[in-house]
Protein backbone atom coordinates (compact mmCIF):
# COMPACT_ATOMS: atom_id res chain seq x y z
CA UNK A 1 0.00 0.00 0.00
CA UNK A 2 1.34 3.46 -0.91
CA UNK A 3 1.65 5.93 1.95
CA UNK A 4 1.62 8.67 -0.47
CA UNK A 5 -1.97 10.91 -0.09
CA UNK A 6 -4.23 11.86 -2.98
CA UNK A 7 -3.95 15.61 -1.77
CA UNK A 8 -0.75 17.29 -0.20
CA UNK A 9 -0.84 19.21 2.95
CA UNK A 10 0.37 22.67 3.02
CA UNK A 11 2.64 24.80 5.39
CA UNK A 12 3.58 28.21 5.26
CA UNK A 13 6.51 30.06 5.88
CA UNK A 14 8.86 33.15 5.49
CA UNK A 15 11.82 31.45 4.81
CA UNK A 16 12.25 27.45 4.61
CA UNK A 17 15.86 26.25 4.77
CA UNK A 18 17.01 23.10 3.50
CA UNK A 19 19.88 21.37 5.57
CA UNK A 20 20.71 22.43 9.45
CA UNK A 21 24.67 22.60 8.60
CA UNK A 22 26.78 25.52 9.67
CA UNK A 23 25.48 27.68 6.63
CA UNK A 24 21.81 26.70 7.20
CA UNK A 25 21.85 27.15 10.50
CA UNK A 26 23.60 30.62 10.61
CA UNK A 27 21.21 31.57 7.42
CA UNK A 28 18.29 30.95 9.98
CA UNK A 29 19.96 32.41 13.01
CA UNK A 30 19.57 35.80 11.25
CA UNK A 31 16.22 35.22 9.48
CA UNK A 32 14.96 34.28 12.62
CA UNK A 33 16.65 37.19 15.18
CA UNK A 34 14.87 39.52 12.71
CA UNK A 35 11.77 37.83 13.24
CA UNK A 36 11.23 36.23 10.17
CA UNK A 37 9.28 32.54 10.61
CA UNK A 38 11.95 30.46 9.32
CA UNK A 39 11.75 26.33 9.14
CA UNK A 40 14.73 24.46 9.06
CA UNK A 41 14.40 21.01 7.63
CA UNK A 42 16.71 18.49 7.97
CA UNK A 43 17.46 14.35 7.51
CA UNK A 44 19.26 13.93 10.91
CA UNK A 45 18.98 16.27 14.21
CA UNK A 46 20.74 19.19 13.31
CA UNK A 47 23.69 18.80 15.83
CA UNK A 48 24.27 15.86 13.94
CA UNK A 49 24.74 17.48 10.30
CA UNK A 50 28.03 16.95 8.70
CA UNK A 51 29.76 20.00 10.02
CA UNK A 52 30.08 18.13 12.65
CA UNK A 53 32.46 16.70 11.43
CA UNK A 54 34.89 19.31 10.51
CA UNK A 55 38.28 19.29 12.79
CA UNK A 56 40.91 21.51 12.44
CA UNK A 57 39.52 25.08 12.48
CA UNK A 58 37.93 27.96 11.00
CA UNK A 59 40.16 30.52 8.83
CA UNK A 60 40.37 34.18 9.38
CA UNK A 61 43.61 36.61 9.58
CA UNK A 62 43.12 37.30 13.45
CA UNK A 63 46.70 37.54 13.78
CA UNK A 64 46.89 36.39 17.20
CA UNK A 65 49.95 33.73 17.11
CA UNK A 66 51.37 36.15 14.33
CA UNK A 67 51.19 39.15 12.12
CA UNK A 68 48.07 38.35 9.31
CA UNK A 69 46.37 40.41 7.37
CA UNK A 70 42.81 39.89 5.14
CA UNK A 71 44.72 40.68 1.88
CA UNK A 72 47.17 37.73 2.63
CA UNK A 73 44.07 35.32 3.42
CA UNK A 74 42.76 36.32 -0.05
CA UNK A 75 45.96 36.10 -2.07
CA UNK A 76 46.64 32.29 -0.30
CA UNK A 77 42.62 31.93 -1.68
CA UNK A 78 42.69 32.80 -4.82
CA UNK A 79 45.99 30.98 -5.82
CA UNK A 80 45.10 28.07 -3.41
CA UNK A 81 41.73 28.03 -6.33
CA UNK A 82 44.34 28.32 -9.23
CA UNK A 83 43.17 31.08 -10.13
CA UNK A 84 39.41 30.12 -10.59
CA UNK A 85 37.39 31.68 -7.45
CA UNK A 86 35.71 34.79 -8.28
CA UNK A 87 38.25 37.39 -6.91
CA UNK A 88 35.12 39.66 -5.78
CA UNK A 89 33.58 36.73 -3.95
CA UNK A 90 37.12 35.99 -2.27
CA UNK A 91 37.33 39.53 -0.90
CA UNK A 92 34.54 39.51 0.63
CA UNK A 93 35.00 36.36 2.32
CA UNK A 94 38.27 37.12 3.29
CA UNK A 95 37.77 40.41 4.83
CA UNK A 96 34.48 38.82 6.74
CA UNK A 97 36.24 36.60 8.14
CA UNK A 98 37.52 38.23 11.39
CA UNK A 99 34.20 39.61 12.42
CA UNK A 100 32.15 36.36 11.46
CA UNK A 101 34.73 34.48 13.90
CA UNK A 102 34.36 37.26 16.51
CA UNK A 103 30.44 36.78 16.43
CA UNK A 104 30.93 33.05 17.02
CA UNK A 105 33.03 33.74 19.87
CA UNK A 106 30.17 36.11 20.99
CA UNK A 107 27.64 33.73 20.37
CA UNK A 108 29.71 31.31 23.34
CA UNK A 109 31.69 28.85 20.96
CA UNK A 110 34.79 27.47 22.80
CA UNK A 111 37.83 28.36 20.79
CA UNK A 112 40.92 26.84 22.58
CA UNK A 113 42.42 30.15 23.80
CA UNK A 114 46.30 31.55 23.83
CA UNK A 115 47.48 32.38 27.56
CA UNK A 116 46.30 36.35 27.04
CA UNK A 117 42.71 35.03 26.55
CA UNK A 118 42.98 35.27 22.91
CA UNK A 119 41.77 32.83 20.15
CA UNK A 120 44.24 29.79 19.68
CA UNK A 121 45.26 29.78 15.92
CA UNK A 122 47.53 26.81 13.74
CA UNK A 123 49.33 26.90 10.78
CA UNK A 124 47.12 24.72 8.05
CA UNK A 125 47.54 24.04 4.23
CA UNK A 126 48.24 27.04 1.63
CA UNK A 127 48.17 29.58 4.89
CA UNK A 128 51.09 31.62 4.07
CA UNK A 129 52.40 35.04 5.51
CA UNK A 130 53.44 38.13 3.02
CA UNK A 131 52.13 36.45 0.00
CA UNK A 132 54.04 33.22 0.16
CA UNK A 133 56.90 33.91 2.06
CA UNK A 134 56.03 31.57 5.20
CA UNK A 135 53.05 29.31 7.10
CA UNK A 136 50.81 31.63 9.26
CA UNK A 137 48.52 30.33 11.89
CA UNK A 138 45.10 31.29 10.28
CA UNK A 139 43.21 28.32 11.94
CA UNK A 140 40.85 29.38 14.54
CA UNK A 141 40.65 26.10 16.25
CA UNK A 142 38.51 24.32 19.03
CA UNK A 143 40.91 21.26 19.58
CA UNK A 144 40.27 19.12 16.69
CA UNK A 145 36.16 19.68 16.64
CA UNK A 146 36.05 22.71 15.59
CA UNK A 147 33.06 21.82 13.60
CA UNK A 148 31.38 20.11 16.56
CA UNK A 149 32.05 22.96 18.67
CA UNK A 150 30.44 25.21 15.80
CA UNK A 151 27.35 23.29 15.02
CA UNK A 152 26.50 22.93 18.83
CA UNK A 153 26.79 26.74 18.85
CA UNK A 154 24.70 27.54 16.17
CA UNK A 155 21.63 25.05 17.42
CA UNK A 156 21.70 26.67 20.35
CA UNK A 157 21.33 29.99 19.47
CA UNK A 158 18.57 29.19 16.64
CA UNK A 159 16.67 27.54 19.77
CA UNK A 160 17.04 30.60 21.48
CA UNK A 161 15.86 32.25 18.26
CA UNK A 162 12.51 30.11 17.94
CA UNK A 163 13.96 28.54 14.45
CA UNK A 164 11.10 25.96 13.40
CA UNK A 165 13.04 22.66 13.07
CA UNK A 166 11.81 19.56 10.94
CA UNK A 167 13.57 16.54 11.98
CA UNK A 168 14.32 13.94 10.08
CA UNK A 169 12.67 15.09 6.93
CA UNK A 170 13.64 15.09 3.56
CA UNK A 171 13.17 17.57 0.95
CA UNK A 172 12.35 15.99 -2.64
CA UNK A 173 12.07 18.99 -4.96
CA UNK A 174 11.61 22.44 -5.42
CA UNK A 175 8.33 23.88 -6.29
CA UNK A 176 8.54 26.45 -9.51
CA UNK A 177 6.03 28.43 -10.70
CA UNK A 178 5.24 29.28 -14.38
CA UNK A 179 7.36 32.16 -14.26
CA UNK A 180 10.40 30.19 -13.36
CA UNK A 181 10.11 31.68 -9.55
CA UNK A 182 10.79 29.24 -6.65
CA UNK A 183 7.52 29.26 -4.10
CA UNK A 184 8.32 26.27 -1.66
CA UNK A 185 10.10 22.50 -1.60
CA UNK A 186 8.16 19.32 -1.61
CA UNK A 187 9.32 17.33 1.35
CA UNK A 188 9.08 14.05 3.07
CA UNK A 189 8.44 13.21 6.76
CA UNK A 190 10.58 10.19 7.43
CA UNK A 191 9.25 8.67 10.02
CA UNK A 192 5.50 8.32 8.53
CA UNK A 193 6.10 8.49 4.41
CA UNK A 194 3.62 11.35 4.16
CA UNK A 195 4.75 14.24 1.65
CA UNK A 196 3.66 17.90 2.74
CA UNK A 197 3.91 21.52 0.79
CA UNK A 198 6.07 23.87 2.32
CA UNK A 199 5.31 26.97 1.11
CA UNK A 200 7.79 30.05 1.64
CA UNK A 201 8.59 33.48 0.32
CA UNK A 202 12.30 32.03 -0.03
CA UNK A 203 13.71 29.10 -0.20
CA UNK A 204 17.39 28.04 0.42
CA UNK A 205 19.06 24.76 -0.11
CA UNK A 206 21.83 24.16 2.59
CA UNK A 207 22.56 20.73 1.98
CA UNK A 208 26.41 19.90 2.16
CA UNK A 209 28.26 18.13 -0.30
CA UNK A 210 28.16 14.88 -2.02
CA UNK A 211 31.21 13.22 -1.41
CA UNK A 212 29.12 9.67 -1.22
CA UNK A 213 29.44 9.73 -5.36
CA UNK A 214 32.93 7.71 -4.15
CA UNK A 215 33.72 4.92 -2.72
CA UNK A 216 36.18 6.02 -0.18
CA UNK A 217 35.36 9.20 1.32
CA UNK A 218 35.38 11.19 4.52
CA UNK A 219 31.74 12.49 3.82
CA UNK A 220 29.19 11.14 6.33
CA UNK A 221 26.19 8.98 4.83
CA UNK A 222 23.88 11.85 4.76
CA UNK A 223 26.03 13.55 2.11
CA UNK A 224 24.17 12.53 -1.23
CA UNK A 225 23.86 16.03 -2.88
CA UNK A 226 20.08 16.00 -2.37
CA UNK A 227 20.02 20.14 -3.00
CA UNK A 228 21.95 19.44 -6.54
CA UNK A 229 19.70 16.99 -7.27
CA UNK A 230 16.90 19.26 -6.75
CA UNK A 231 18.07 22.21 -8.50
CA UNK A 232 19.05 19.88 -11.72
CA UNK A 233 15.67 18.57 -12.17
CA UNK A 234 14.40 21.76 -11.59
CA UNK A 235 16.71 23.37 -15.06
CA UNK A 236 19.13 24.72 -12.59
CA UNK A 237 23.20 24.33 -14.11
CA UNK A 238 25.78 22.94 -11.34
CA UNK A 239 28.99 24.98 -11.75
CA UNK A 240 32.49 23.55 -11.87
CA UNK A 241 31.75 20.12 -10.79
CA UNK A 242 34.55 18.52 -12.28
CA UNK A 243 36.47 19.99 -9.02
CA UNK A 244 36.69 17.94 -6.22
CA UNK A 245 38.97 17.74 -3.17
CA UNK A 246 40.95 14.67 -2.49
CA UNK A 247 42.18 15.54 1.59
CA UNK A 248 45.33 14.29 1.77
CA UNK A 249 45.13 12.80 5.20
CA UNK A 250 42.28 9.55 5.08
CA UNK A 251 43.03 7.11 7.29
CA UNK A 252 44.10 3.88 5.05
CA UNK A 253 41.77 1.61 4.53
CA UNK A 254 38.74 3.07 6.03
CA UNK A 255 38.60 6.85 4.72
CA UNK A 256 38.26 8.92 8.45
CA UNK A 257 39.48 12.41 8.25
CA UNK A 258 42.87 12.83 9.90
CA UNK A 259 42.82 16.75 9.86
CA UNK A 260 45.34 18.84 8.09
CA UNK A 261 45.81 20.48 11.46
CA UNK A 262 47.99 17.42 12.86
CA UNK A 263 50.42 19.03 9.80
CA UNK A 264 49.64 22.53 11.30
CA UNK A 265 50.65 21.34 14.85
CA UNK A 266 54.43 20.10 13.24
CA UNK A 267 53.01 16.52 11.77
CA UNK A 268 54.89 14.99 8.90
CA UNK A 269 54.45 13.00 5.86
CA UNK A 270 56.58 9.85 5.23
CA UNK A 271 57.18 7.64 2.50
CA UNK A 272 58.53 3.68 2.73
CA UNK A 273 62.11 5.26 2.98
CA UNK A 274 61.57 7.28 6.28
CA UNK A 275 61.98 10.54 3.93
CA UNK A 276 60.20 13.43 4.43
CA UNK A 277 59.15 13.62 0.78
CA UNK A 278 56.90 17.33 0.57
CA UNK A 279 60.46 18.99 1.06
CA UNK A 280 61.01 18.09 -2.42
CA UNK A 281 57.64 18.88 -3.69
CA UNK A 282 56.61 22.59 -1.87
CA UNK A 283 60.28 23.61 -0.72
CA UNK A 284 58.71 26.88 0.97
CA UNK A 285 55.46 25.06 2.54
CA UNK A 286 56.47 21.29 2.38
CA UNK A 287 53.76 19.25 4.16
CA UNK A 288 51.44 22.29 4.68
CA UNK A 289 51.19 23.15 0.80
CA UNK A 290 47.73 22.99 -0.49
CA UNK A 291 45.81 19.90 -0.55
CA UNK A 292 45.30 19.01 -4.41
CA UNK A 293 49.34 19.32 -4.31
CA UNK A 294 49.81 17.36 -1.47
CA UNK A 295 47.66 14.25 -2.52
CA UNK A 296 49.48 14.58 -6.03
CA UNK A 297 52.84 14.21 -4.41
CA UNK A 298 51.47 11.36 -2.40
CA UNK A 299 50.11 9.64 -5.21
CA UNK A 300 53.35 9.67 -6.69
CA UNK A 301 55.43 8.63 -4.02
CA UNK A 302 53.14 5.48 -3.98
CA UNK A 303 53.24 5.14 -7.79
CA UNK A 304 56.84 5.29 -7.79
CA UNK A 305 56.82 2.38 -5.52
CA UNK A 306 57.57 4.39 -2.14
CA UNK A 307 54.54 3.67 -0.36
CA UNK A 308 54.53 2.14 3.00
CA UNK A 309 52.99 -1.30 3.58
CA UNK A 310 53.05 -4.81 2.66
CA UNK A 311 51.04 -3.20 -0.92
CA UNK A 312 52.97 0.18 -0.73
CA UNK A 313 49.59 1.72 -0.97
CA UNK A 314 49.98 4.49 1.34
CA UNK A 315 52.37 6.83 3.35
CA UNK A 316 52.55 7.83 6.89
CA UNK A 317 51.76 10.45 8.80
CA UNK A 318 54.28 11.19 11.70
CA UNK A 319 53.23 13.05 15.04
CA UNK A 320 54.92 11.10 17.91
CA UNK A 321 57.54 13.58 18.06
CA UNK A 322 54.81 16.25 19.16
CA UNK A 323 54.72 14.79 22.51
CA UNK A 324 51.55 13.11 24.51
CA UNK A 325 50.09 16.30 25.74
CA UNK A 326 49.92 18.14 22.61
CA UNK A 327 48.42 15.81 21.29
CA UNK A 328 45.84 15.43 23.98
CA UNK A 329 45.22 19.03 24.35
CA UNK A 330 44.91 19.62 20.42
CA UNK A 331 44.14 16.86 18.88
CA UNK A 332 42.40 14.07 21.40
CA UNK A 333 39.96 12.80 18.40
CA UNK A 334 42.94 12.60 16.37
CA UNK A 335 44.47 10.00 19.11
CA UNK A 336 41.46 8.29 19.26
CA UNK A 337 40.52 7.97 15.18
CA UNK A 338 43.93 6.42 15.36
CA UNK A 339 43.26 3.83 17.88
CA UNK A 340 39.76 2.86 16.62
CA UNK A 341 40.50 3.02 13.15
CA UNK A 342 44.32 1.91 12.34
CA UNK A 343 44.61 0.31 15.16
CA UNK A 344 47.70 3.04 16.17
CA UNK A 345 48.92 4.80 19.07
CA UNK A 346 49.83 8.00 17.70
CA UNK A 347 51.75 9.47 20.43
CA UNK A 348 54.13 6.36 19.42
CA UNK A 349 53.91 5.06 15.73
CA UNK A 350 52.88 6.66 12.50
CA UNK A 351 49.32 6.56 11.10
CA UNK A 352 49.16 5.14 7.53
CA UNK A 353 47.18 7.57 5.29
CA UNK A 354 45.87 8.19 1.64
CA UNK A 355 44.16 11.25 0.10
CA UNK A 356 40.60 10.88 0.25
CA UNK A 357 37.68 12.38 -1.55
CA UNK A 358 36.75 15.16 0.83
CA UNK A 359 35.13 18.56 -0.53
CA UNK A 360 33.60 19.47 -3.77
CA UNK A 361 34.47 23.23 -5.03
CA UNK A 362 31.22 23.21 -7.30
CA UNK A 363 27.62 23.50 -6.78
CA UNK A 364 24.29 25.20 -7.25
CA UNK A 365 26.00 28.94 -9.01
CA UNK A 366 25.03 31.90 -6.83
CA UNK A 367 26.21 35.46 -6.13
CA UNK A 368 27.66 36.69 -2.93
CA UNK A 369 24.12 37.13 -1.96
CA UNK A 370 23.51 33.88 -2.11
CA UNK A 371 21.24 33.93 -4.57
CA UNK A 372 21.08 31.13 -6.98
CA UNK A 373 22.03 32.28 -10.53
CA UNK A 374 20.72 30.56 -13.84
CA UNK A 375 21.78 32.21 -17.18
CA UNK A 376 18.79 33.02 -18.79
CA UNK A 377 18.51 35.16 -22.30
CA UNK A 378 21.92 36.35 -22.66
CA UNK A 379 22.37 37.54 -19.12
CA UNK A 380 24.70 34.70 -17.39
CA UNK A 381 24.18 36.21 -13.95
CA UNK A 382 20.31 35.98 -13.94
CA UNK A 383 18.82 35.57 -10.07
CA UNK A 384 16.56 32.70 -9.79
CA UNK A 385 13.49 35.00 -7.78
CA UNK A 386 13.15 33.16 -4.63
CA UNK A 387 15.86 30.46 -4.33
CA UNK A 388 19.26 30.82 -2.50
CA UNK A 389 22.18 28.50 -1.71
CA UNK A 390 25.09 28.77 0.83
CA UNK A 391 27.92 26.48 1.86
CA UNK A 392 28.74 23.11 0.15
CA UNK A 393 26.13 22.68 -2.30
CA UNK A 394 26.98 25.96 -3.39
CA UNK A 395 29.21 27.50 -5.72
CA UNK A 396 29.84 31.35 -5.24
CA UNK A 397 32.81 30.95 -6.10
CA UNK A 398 35.42 31.40 -3.59
CA UNK A 399 37.04 27.59 -3.97
CA UNK A 400 37.93 27.65 -7.45
CA UNK A 401 39.37 24.50 -8.28
CA UNK A 402 41.12 23.94 -5.04
CA UNK A 403 39.73 24.84 -1.39
CA UNK A 404 42.45 25.78 1.40
CA UNK A 405 41.89 24.18 4.66
CA UNK A 406 39.50 26.45 7.18
CA UNK A 407 37.76 28.04 4.64
CA UNK A 408 35.22 25.39 4.25
CA UNK A 409 33.91 26.57 7.74
CA UNK A 410 34.15 30.04 6.95
CA UNK A 411 32.40 29.72 3.79
CA UNK A 412 29.20 28.25 5.81
CA UNK A 413 29.54 31.26 8.51
CA UNK A 414 30.46 34.13 6.15
CA UNK A 415 27.65 33.24 3.13
CA UNK A 416 24.96 31.67 5.51
CA UNK A 417 24.93 35.38 7.37
CA UNK A 418 25.00 37.19 4.13
CA UNK A 419 22.13 35.50 2.01
CA UNK A 420 20.38 35.76 5.63
CA UNK A 421 20.98 39.52 5.70
CA UNK A 422 20.05 39.66 2.29
CA UNK A 423 17.15 38.69 2.68
CA UNK A 424 16.32 40.58 6.03
CA UNK A 425 17.25 43.90 3.98
CA UNK A 426 15.36 43.08 0.66
CA UNK A 427 11.97 43.24 2.83
CA UNK A 428 10.76 39.90 2.54
CA UNK A 429 8.64 39.78 5.59
CA UNK A 430 5.93 42.57 4.68
CA UNK A 431 5.80 40.67 1.11
CA UNK A 432 3.15 38.51 0.26
CA UNK A 433 3.25 34.37 -0.73
CA UNK A 434 3.38 34.25 -4.73
CA UNK A 435 0.59 31.67 -5.36
CA UNK A 436 1.73 27.77 -5.58
CA UNK A 437 0.82 26.74 -9.09
CA UNK A 438 -1.95 24.41 -9.84
CA UNK A 439 -0.50 21.13 -9.69
CA UNK A 440 2.52 21.96 -7.50
CA UNK A 441 4.25 18.96 -5.75
CA UNK A 442 1.97 16.56 -8.50
CA UNK A 443 5.39 15.57 -10.13
CA UNK A 444 7.14 14.38 -7.02
CA UNK A 445 3.82 12.24 -5.93
CA UNK A 446 4.05 10.40 -9.15
CA UNK A 447 7.90 9.90 -8.71
CA UNK A 448 7.41 8.52 -5.10
CA UNK A 449 4.24 6.62 -6.29
CA UNK A 450 6.22 5.17 -8.70
CA UNK A 451 8.81 3.69 -6.75
CA UNK A 452 6.53 2.49 -4.00
CA UNK A 453 4.76 0.89 -6.97
CA UNK A 454 7.45 -0.50 -8.72
CA UNK A 455 8.05 -4.27 -8.62
CA UNK A 456 11.04 -6.63 -9.50
CA UNK A 457 13.58 -3.69 -9.96
CA UNK A 458 17.00 -3.51 -9.47
CA UNK A 459 18.61 -2.89 -5.65
CA UNK A 460 18.69 0.81 -4.72
CA UNK A 461 22.18 -0.51 -2.95
CA UNK A 462 23.50 -2.38 -6.12
CA UNK A 463 22.74 0.60 -8.12
CA UNK A 464 24.29 3.35 -5.83
CA UNK A 465 27.48 0.73 -5.48
CA UNK A 466 27.72 0.89 -9.31
CA UNK A 467 27.85 4.64 -9.11
CA UNK A 468 30.78 4.85 -6.58
CA UNK A 469 32.69 2.04 -7.90
CA UNK A 470 32.89 3.62 -11.09
CA UNK A 471 33.73 7.03 -9.45
CA UNK A 472 36.59 5.53 -7.65
CA UNK A 473 37.83 3.82 -10.86
CA UNK A 474 37.42 6.48 -13.34
CA UNK A 475 37.66 10.15 -11.45
CA UNK A 476 40.52 9.53 -9.22
CA UNK A 477 43.47 12.65 -8.14
CA UNK A 478 44.96 12.03 -11.26
CA UNK A 479 43.19 11.43 -14.61
CA UNK A 480 43.26 10.79 -18.08
CA UNK A 481 40.54 11.36 -21.23
CA UNK A 482 40.46 7.28 -21.55
CA UNK A 483 39.27 7.19 -18.15
CA UNK A 484 37.29 9.66 -18.31
CA UNK A 485 35.27 8.66 -21.30
CA UNK A 486 34.74 5.76 -20.28
CA UNK A 487 33.75 6.41 -17.08
CA UNK A 488 31.21 9.07 -18.40
CA UNK A 489 29.85 6.11 -20.31
CA UNK A 490 29.30 3.99 -17.60
CA UNK A 491 28.17 6.56 -15.65
CA UNK A 492 25.06 7.68 -17.87
CA UNK A 493 24.27 4.16 -18.95
CA UNK A 494 23.30 4.12 -14.80
CA UNK A 495 21.91 6.99 -15.11
CA UNK A 496 19.53 5.04 -17.13
CA UNK A 497 18.99 2.24 -14.43
CA UNK A 498 18.20 4.70 -11.56
CA UNK A 499 14.31 4.98 -12.62
CA UNK A 500 13.80 1.21 -12.44
CA UNK A 501 15.56 0.48 -8.98
CA UNK A 502 12.29 -0.97 -6.35
CA UNK A 503 12.57 -0.96 -3.02
CA UNK A 504 12.81 -4.59 -1.43
CA UNK A 505 11.88 -5.88 1.96
CA UNK A 506 8.99 -3.06 2.11
CA UNK A 507 7.70 -4.93 5.13
CA UNK A 508 10.82 -4.37 7.02
CA UNK A 509 12.60 -1.32 5.77
CA UNK A 510 10.25 0.38 3.99
CA UNK A 511 10.67 4.02 5.08
CA UNK A 512 14.94 3.73 5.12
CA UNK A 513 14.52 2.26 1.51
CA UNK A 514 12.37 4.37 0.10
CA UNK A 515 14.87 7.21 1.71
CA UNK A 516 17.44 5.69 0.32
CA UNK A 517 16.45 5.38 -3.50
CA UNK A 518 15.14 9.12 -3.38
CA UNK A 519 18.86 9.93 -2.28
CA UNK A 520 20.06 7.90 -5.33
CA UNK A 521 18.12 9.91 -7.86
CA UNK A 522 20.05 13.18 -6.14
CA UNK A 523 23.50 11.29 -6.27
CA UNK A 524 22.86 10.05 -9.69
CA UNK A 525 22.61 13.99 -10.92
CA UNK A 526 25.84 14.63 -9.09
CA UNK A 527 28.02 11.85 -10.79
CA UNK A 528 26.77 12.96 -13.93
CA UNK A 529 27.94 16.59 -13.61
CA UNK A 530 31.37 15.74 -12.55
CA UNK A 531 32.44 12.91 -14.87
CA UNK A 532 30.65 15.21 -18.09
CA UNK A 533 32.39 17.85 -17.17
CA UNK A 534 35.69 16.54 -15.87
CA UNK A 535 36.01 14.44 -19.53
CA UNK A 536 35.17 18.00 -21.16
CA UNK A 537 38.10 19.87 -19.08
CA UNK A 538 41.23 19.27 -21.17
CA UNK A 539 43.77 20.71 -18.58
CA UNK A 540 44.95 20.31 -15.52
CA UNK A 541 44.30 22.85 -13.06
CA UNK A 542 43.81 22.60 -8.78
CA UNK A 543 42.44 19.40 -8.13
CA UNK A 544 41.31 18.38 -11.64
CA UNK A 545 44.50 16.78 -12.54
CA UNK A 546 44.74 15.21 -16.21
CA UNK A 547 47.92 13.39 -17.02
CA UNK A 548 47.36 14.16 -20.78
CA UNK A 549 47.25 17.76 -20.48
CA UNK A 550 49.50 18.55 -17.58
CA UNK A 551 49.53 22.27 -17.92
CA UNK A 552 46.80 24.69 -16.68
CA UNK A 553 45.80 26.28 -20.20
CA UNK A 554 44.45 29.74 -19.22
CA UNK A 555 43.96 30.63 -22.67
CA UNK A 556 41.09 28.06 -22.98
CA UNK A 557 40.10 27.21 -19.66
CA UNK A 558 40.15 30.33 -17.12
CA UNK A 559 36.30 29.83 -17.28
CA UNK A 560 33.97 28.08 -15.15
CA UNK A 561 31.75 25.06 -16.40
CA UNK A 562 28.15 24.69 -16.54
CA UNK A 563 26.20 21.18 -16.28
CA UNK A 564 22.60 20.78 -17.41
CA UNK A 565 21.24 17.56 -16.36
CA UNK A 566 18.78 17.76 -19.45
CA UNK A 567 20.92 16.86 -22.15
CA UNK A 568 23.59 16.38 -20.21
CA UNK A 569 24.80 19.73 -21.88
CA UNK A 570 27.51 21.78 -20.73
CA UNK A 571 28.15 25.57 -21.00
CA UNK A 572 31.01 28.33 -19.68
CA UNK A 573 30.65 31.25 -17.97
CA UNK A 574 33.49 33.67 -17.15
CA UNK A 575 35.81 33.86 -14.40
CA UNK A 576 35.48 37.39 -12.17
CA UNK A 577 38.66 38.10 -11.49
CA UNK A 578 38.05 41.63 -10.68
CA UNK A 579 38.49 41.92 -6.92
CA UNK A 580 35.64 44.42 -4.90
CA UNK A 581 37.87 46.93 -3.98
CA UNK A 582 41.74 46.04 -4.20
CA UNK A 583 43.96 45.48 -7.56
CA UNK A 584 43.47 41.75 -9.13
CA UNK A 585 45.96 39.24 -8.51
CA UNK A 586 46.83 37.69 -11.92
CA UNK A 587 46.93 34.10 -12.87
CA UNK A 588 50.52 32.77 -12.07
CA UNK A 589 52.28 29.60 -11.87
CA UNK A 590 51.68 27.77 -8.45
CA UNK A 591 54.84 26.82 -6.70
CA UNK A 592 54.99 26.39 -2.61
O1 LIG B 1 41.79 18.88 7.82
C1 LIG B 1 40.76 19.34 8.29
O2 LIG B 1 40.63 19.57 9.50
C2 LIG B 1 39.70 19.71 7.38
C3 LIG B 1 39.38 20.96 7.31
C4 LIG B 1 38.72 21.47 6.10
O3 LIG B 1 38.34 20.67 5.24
O4 LIG B 1 38.63 22.69 5.98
Amino acid sequence: MSLVKTSLPKRRFDAVIVGAGGAGMRASLQLAEAGLNVAVLSKVFPTRSHTVAAQGGIGASLGNMNEDNWLWHMFDTVKGSDYLGDQDAIEYMCRMAPQVVYELEHFGMPFDRNPDGTIYQRPFGGHSANFGEKPVPRACAAADRTGHALLHTLYQRNVRARTHFFVEWMALDLIRNAAGDVVGVVALEMETGELMILEAKVTMLATGGAGRIWAASTNAFINTGDGMGMAARAGIPLEDMEFWQFHPTGVAGAGVLITEGVRGEGGILLNCNGERFMERYAPTLKDLAPRDFVSRSMDQEIKEGRGCGPNKDYVLLKLDHLGADTINKRLPSIAEIAQKFANVDCSKEPIPVVPTIHYQMGGIPTNIHGQVVSPKDGDSNAVVNGLYAIGECSCVSVHGANRLGTNSLLDLVVFGRAAGNHIVESGLRAGNHLELPADAGEATRARVAALDARVGGERTQDVANEIRNSMQKHCGVFRTGDLLSAGAKEILAIAERVGNVSIQDKSKVFNTARIEALELDNLIEVAKATIVSAEARTESRGAHARDDFPDRNDNEWLRHSLFYSEGNRLEYKSVQLKPLTVPSFEPKKRTF
